[in-house]
């Protein structure tokens, strides 16, 4: 069993979420009010350790209009390389750090002051066992907030239910800004996740674009 998966990302039409020097001020006011109305709808957010360093984000629902509970921020980090600053060790929210086998002992029990830790994998977190281990923890919703590495490995691994994407009217280019999904990739078109819109409109400046993921999935569905 595991949560039910959302990836969700602001991303200029061009399908970058980052210019190519890291700049994310992407999406306008308004979708970034929905994100965060959407956190408070899961049980969990879930980033990849370069957009945990690069961007060092809160991972809180703090700028939702409508009052309720930070969801648990969960930060996938093979070596543990978060720094120990890191906001996402700050404020009132749980934070579970996955690490895999490769960590550094004396580094997990610094971080297991501020954090739980999971351990799944052995070079790299194997993302499989993590969605068991939060889904056992009675994580049965998360946000899967990117970054484009982290979103091809969730892909790739089917572990995702539901894309969602504000597109921003801008186009940035750069073959180094990152991408909504990075990795290999498929060797063909037709091996692609495929998927069918549910829902689409317009947010301020954006456009919601909100997709179902097909194929054959194990969660159970909770929303
Ligand atoms: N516009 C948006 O909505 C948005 C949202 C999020 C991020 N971003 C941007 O995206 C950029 C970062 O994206 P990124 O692609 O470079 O990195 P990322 O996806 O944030 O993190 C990737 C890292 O996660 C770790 N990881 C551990 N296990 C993994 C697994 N099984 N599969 C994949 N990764 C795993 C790996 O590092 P280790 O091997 O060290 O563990 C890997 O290099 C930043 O510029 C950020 O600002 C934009």
């Amino acid at each position: 069993m595991r949560p039910y998966v959302i990836l969700n990302a602001g991303m200029t039409l061009d399908g970058k979420i980052a210019s190519k020097t890291g700049d994310t001020r992407i999406s306008c006011r308004e979708d970034i009010i929905r994100v965060h109305e959407l956190r408070k709808r899961v049980d969990g957010i879930m980033v990849g350790i370069v957009t945990a360093i690069k961007d060092d984000p809160k991972l809180t629902a703090h700028k939702a209009k409508t009052p309720g509970r930070d969801p648990v921020r969960i930060v996938v980090d093979s070596r543990a390389r978060i720094p120990l600053k890191a906001n996402v060790f700050k404020g009132d929210a749980r934070t579970i750090i996955a690490v895999s086998k490769k960590a550094d002992e004396r580094k997990l029990k610094e971080i297991e002051k501020k954090a739980e830790v999971i351990i799944c994998g052995e070079d790299r977190v194997d993302l499989e066992c993590l969605l068991e281990e939060l889904y056992n923890r009675g994580i049965e919703s998360v946000l899967l907030e990117g970054g484009g590495t982290l979103n091809w490995s969730m892909l790739k691994h089917r572990l995702v239910d539901k894309v969602s994407v504000a597109i921003t009217p801008k186009i940035v280019g750069g073959k180094d800004a990152v991408s909504l999904v990075e990795g290999e990739g498929f060797e063909t078109i037709a091996e692609g996740v495929r998927l069918r819109l549910e829902k689409h409109y317009e947010l301020g400046d954006d456009l919601i674009l909100e997709y179902e993921v097909l194929g054959n999935y194990k969660y159970p569905r909770t929303q």
